[in-house]
């Protein structure tokens, strides 16, 4: 056995020593102080729980609505949904969202790429089908459809729910008989001939830019709590028709919250009746004529106690409405996170226009 000193062996462990700490140093910068080259993409799809983001892509913004793509889960309570607006990561989508109004007429604005076969098409339309054009070639198209209809995959609409409990919810006091707020008029709409019609025989406050009275967003409400009736007339060409069936909207739905009677003109009583107690609303075909109506509207503002029978339900249900677009993006999301089997929708203009 040959002899070493004891010094060497000394000096040899602690420059092995040396040595294995300085490599662990090197580990350590490594992965602590390189830049992050990996997205948010890389890293959710290799989320060490196994749990990746779903990831859906909007490729039109609804008419150009912007919003803030991480709201999903703060606002609607709906995790590991992830928005983009980002068409490079089409080929890693989970869901691309396009609205209707959007798509070019000739369909050349839509994804040009062939679909990943996991991807899914979500088509989005919230106007009704005399509002919105028919377009050729949507037929087996889109896997997803998203709309106030019942018969759409994703159904999103303003509601009535049940309260946890019964409350008392006192109107605020009226200054006004018959409100209207109105942004644009088109001529030759029923509602405008309706309008013209019941305003000789009931006087009709008018707001907003048709009325040269425009309002801001707080004297909406304002302007609706103080109006004991709000006139809910839907931007339809004719009535009670099939293409205007269950389009009802926040037309609605605001007067009803803020506690204002709805007169309606737009779907059919029968069609309201599924989404709102039947007597919580006036609509304009119960009555022979504008007159009628009128006449009807001033022996209600007489009486306080037929007046408010028409909020009885209001101790059970309350409003809940809509955040477009952001939550319909949300809600696409969610629904794509959840249901994984194949689906295509193949006859969208049959379903839609009829
Ligand atoms: C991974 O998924 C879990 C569970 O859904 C989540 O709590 C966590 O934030 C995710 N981590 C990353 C880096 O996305
Ligand atoms: C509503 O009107 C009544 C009677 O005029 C009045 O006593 C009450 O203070 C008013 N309430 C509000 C909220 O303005
Ligand atoms: C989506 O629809 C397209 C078009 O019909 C179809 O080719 C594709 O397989 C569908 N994908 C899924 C995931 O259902």
């Amino acid at each position: 056995m040959t002899y070493i000193p004891k010094i060497w062996i000394i000096i040899f462990l602690l420059s092995l020593f040396l040595l294995v700490f300085y490599m662990s140093q090197i580990e350590w910068t490594k992965t602590s102080e390189l830049p992050q080259k990996s997205t948010a993409v890389h890293s959710a799809r290799e989320n060490s729980s196994n749990e990746k983001d779903t990831i859906l892509l909007i490729w039109f913004w609804p008419f150009n609505r912007k919003f803030d793509l991480n709201s999903c889960e703060s606002k609607f309570n709906i995790k590991n949904c992830q928005l983009t607006d980002d068409r490079r990561l089409y080929s890693s989508a989970d869901g691309v969202l396009i609205h209707h109004r959007d798509i070019a007429r000739d369909l050349s604005n839509l994804p040009k790429l062939p679909r990943p076969f996991f991807q899914k098409w979500i088509w989005m339309l919230f106007e009704s089908p005399q509002n919105s054009l028919r377009l050729p070639g949507l037929d087996n198209l889109f896997n997803v459809t998203m709309n106030y209809r019942q018969g759409a995959d994703i159904v999103i609409r303003e509601q009535l729910q049940l309260k946890p409990q019964e409350t008392e919810e006192p109107l605020k006091n009226k200054s006004r008989k018959v409100c209207w707020i109105v942004s644009n008029l088109n001529g030759n709409l029923a509602r405008v001939k309706y309008f013209n019609e019941l305003n000789k025989h009931i006087a009709v406050e008018g707001f907003g830019n048709h009325f040269h009275r425009r309002i801001s967003r707080e004297q909406y409400t304002q302007t609706i709590e103080s109006c004991k009736f709000y006139l809910s007339f839907e931007n339809t060409h004719e009535r009670s028709d099939h293409t205007t069936i269950d389009y009802i909207t926040a037309k609605t739905f605001d007067p009803l919250r803020l506690g204002a009677v709805p007169v309606v003109l737009g779907p059919p009583r029968h069609s309201y009746e599924k989404f709102i107690p039947k007597d919580s609303f006036i609509h304009v075909d119960d009555f022979n004529s504008p007159k009628e109506l009128a006449d009807y509207l001033h022996m209600l503002d007489q009486n306080e106690d037929k007046y408010q029978q028409f909020f009885s339900w209001k101790k059970h249900f309350r409003v809940i409405m809509v955040n477009w677009p952001v939550e319909h993006a949300c809600r696409a999301c969610q629904y794509i996170r959840n249901k994984k089997s194949f689906q295509v929708f193949t006859n969208l203009n049959k379903w839609y226009w009829g």
